[in-house]
């Protein structure tokens, strides 16, 4: 029977399990495959000192688990961060916040030795740029942002109804071709106002684990 959609993310949820050392708060990511990820961490919790979480929801979940869950700020450096993207490319280049976490994201991975990225196969794309790239933006900056982003050549859109973990709100940057995305995320970072953009490209992932109907391949930076 051919593999489901979920069927890849639970199979590179179980393989990211091995890049977690013994004896160590884990990074913990936001989204469907970072859920897995949780789900599978659980079978482990004896052998970990606990999770720091880019989210909320994240939180939540691992706490539901019986996994503790520290601040970053009590935890210092973690060895692995193991988080879920929206696309990526072979140079390990990412757009992340579909779920709108991409502060946190963006922080506990900074914080992170290792960026173990995992996705199913629908996620790895030549160039950035067909999803959405998420920005979080404070409230008051939102329409001045909005038009800086119009020169930059894409079209944002306000995330209707949505405020992130950081109490700010989203614009969703629809037809950039991001033929350089280190360029442009710390283009985007300058812009006054802008909390975090979705670009993980100056900091990628280090090991990829995609999801494919002949199973999980790695690939590395
Ligand atoms: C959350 O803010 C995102 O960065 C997620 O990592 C991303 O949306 C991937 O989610 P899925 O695993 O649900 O595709």
């Amino acid at each position: 029977m051919a593999l489901t959609q979920d069927d890849m993310k639970r199979a590179v949820a179980q393989a990211a399990i091995a890049y977690v050392p013994n004896d160590c708060i884990v990074g913990v990511g936001t989204g469907s495959t970072a859920n897995f990820f949780i789900d599978e961490l659980a079978r482990i919790k004896n052998k970990i000192r606990g999770a720091v979480a880019s989210s909320e929801a994240s939180a939540k979940r691992l706490q539901g688990h019986g996994i503790e869950v520290l601040s970053l700020n009590d935890a210092g450096d973690l060895p692995v961060y193991v988080d879920g993207a929206d696309e990526i490319t072979r140079h390990m280049h990412m757009v992340k916040g579909g779920g709108g976490a991409l502060t946190r994201e963006k922080i506990v991975a900074a914080a992170s030795q290792k960026f173990i990225c995992v996705c199913d196969a629908s996620k790895l794309v030549d160039v950035l740029g067909k999803f959405p790239l998420p920005i979080e933006v404070i409230p008051m900056a939102r329409s001045y942002i909005a038009r800086e982003l119009v020169k930059l050549g894409g079209q944002p859109k306000l995330r209707e109804g949505f405020t992130t973990d950081n109490g700010n709100v989203i614009l969703d940057v629809h037809n950039l071709q991001i033929m350089n995305p280190v360029e442009l995320e710390t283009t985007l970072n300058q812009l006054a106002g802008v909390v975090t953009n979705g670009l993980f490209a100056r900091r990628g992932a280090d090991v990829l684990l995609l999801g494919t109907p002949d199973g999980v391949r790695t690939l590395t930076a």
